[in-house]
């Protein structure tokens, strides 16, 4: 495991590019396997979870190579094998998003349960559910596996009690070559599922409705190849903005796209950043003391995105004032108050409702990651601190954020990396 070693009390500043969107690249790499031809997908991130789902295509068949620093050669002619093993399945959380693909294509699938993380269970009955209902035979075996089978899957109404990212790939991606017409009511309403539309289309799929809360799908025959430029990660926009925003920083962020972070901008506002946007870039300005905000509750897009909680805490530790933040969409989404607890943050726990009251100052020590977000705050938090703090664990960094320290460096950031065990 590596770790961070932050020296804080530094303002960052300059201009730097957005990454590609994981939370888009990982749905659109497995709608490939859809398809019987090779796609090119531009502007995907290096991240860690990029390349497990690179590794689960390649055991289904799927040809996967970088042909540039950031676009993704993928070849699904010879896909063939729906058997995904279980240490691939349990690696990475949202692999369950395969299931819906290989089933399109193959009619045949066995995978394990994804099993549950840091940030709280992460359940999978919306799958399954709209999965068996476009006529999937679901049979759990013995031995941890769920098998699905379908000669060939059916359109039909899916209505979805909570509007489940994951739970909206997999329908879709599994309608696109249903006989008829599938039609999701309460879908999730994310970017990323709008570029995942987008995404289908091209390759010859008859989809519309992503982002509103219908999504209709007429299913098609087969699908071909098309070449693709993810949309810009809107999560680490704003852990980069609420950086800045913590630091008295003066940052602005380019290949963004501000409408996907209206809520976040918002806040920041709110608590006192000066923000200017245009088409594509975000400029933010931050004049020493944040403001505490009345409450945060985190919502289905497109309300406060429960990825940016644990990053808004770490900035509210040191805020003017006492916030409320309720964390409703994940159960088990509050581990890092503790590490920042540890820096001298002033934070209770009710149930899913934090009180922030804000301290002076946050002081530099040893803090560990537990999850790729709460990474991410605790970084943000080593930044605005006194002194010197080390972040334990940066490989769950390194699962959202392509190489954070550089990007960190480039904003004149104190911060450097070291591999190995921790001394
Ligand atoms: C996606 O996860 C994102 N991951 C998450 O980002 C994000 O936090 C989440 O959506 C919510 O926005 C990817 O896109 C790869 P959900 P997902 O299904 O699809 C419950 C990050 O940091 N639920 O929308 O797993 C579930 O328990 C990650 O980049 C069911 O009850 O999230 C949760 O409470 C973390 N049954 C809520 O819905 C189901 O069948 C939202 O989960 C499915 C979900």
């Amino acid at each position: 495991m590596g770790r961070y070693i932050i020296r804080g009390g530094r303002a960052i500043s300059g201009t730097l590019s957005v990454q590609g969107a994981k939370n888009s690249a990982l749905p659109i790499m497995a709608a490939c396997i859809l398809s019987t031809g090779k796609s090119v997908l531009d502007n995907v991130p290096r991240l860690t979870d990029v390349q497990v789902m690179a590794e689960i295509m390649q055991m289904a068949g799927a040809k996967v190579a970088w042909t540039g620093n950031s676009t993704l050669s993928i070849d699904c002619t010879d896909v063939d094998n729906g058997d995904v093993p279980e240490h691939l399945m349990r690696r990475m959380r949202s692999s369950f998003i395969v299931v819906g693909p290989l089933l399109g294509r193959l009619g045949r699938v066995r995978v394990t349960y994804p099993g549950g993380c840091a940030i709280g269970t992460r359940a999978i009955d919306l799958h399954l559910m709209g999965l068996s209902k476009l006529g999937a035979r679901i049979t759990p075996t013995n031995s941890g596996y769920i098998e699905f089978q379908a000669e060939k899957l059916r359109g039909t109404q899916i209505d979805l009690d909570i509007p489940s990212v994951g739970a909206t790939e997999n329908i879709m991606m599994a309608a696109v070559t249903a006989q008829g017409t599938t039609v999701i009511s309460n879908p999730a309403r994310e970017p990323e599922i709008v570029d995942l539309q987008c995404f289908l289309n091209k390759l010859g799929a008859k989809v519309s409705g992503a982002g509103s809360d219908v999504i209709v799908i007429e299913g098609v025959e087969s699908l071909g190849a098309a070449r693709h430029s993810i949309i810009p990660d809107r999560i680490a926009a704003g852990t980069l903005l609420v950086a800045a925003a913590v630091t008295g920083g003066d940052v602005t962020l380019t290949d963004v796209v501000p409408g996907h972070l209206s809520v976040v901008i918002a806040k920041l506002r709110e608590m006192g950043a000066e923000i200017e946007t245009q088409a594509n870039s975000i400029r933010i300005v931050s004049r020493g003391k944040l403001q505490s905000v009345n409450k945060i509750v985190t919502a289905p897009y497109p309300g406060f995105p429960t990825d940016m909680q644990p990053q808004f805490m770490a900035a509210l530790a040191t805020a003017r004032g006492v916030s409320v933040l309720t964390e409703k969409i994940f159960d088990g989404r509050f581990k890092h108050i503790d590490e920042l607890r540890r820096m001298g943050a002033n934070i209770s726990v009710d149930n899913r409702t934090a009180i922030i009251r804000g301290v002076e100052t946050l002081y530099g020590t040893n803090v560990v990651a537990t999850d790729l977000r709460a990474g991410a705050a605790l970084v943000i938090a080593a930044l605005g601190a006194q002194g010197v703090t080390v972040v334990e664990g940066v490989s769950h960094i390194d699962r959202g954020y392509v190489a954070l320290e550089q990007q960190l460096l480039t904003l004149g950031a104190d911060i450097t990396r070291r591999e190995g065990e921790w001394a």
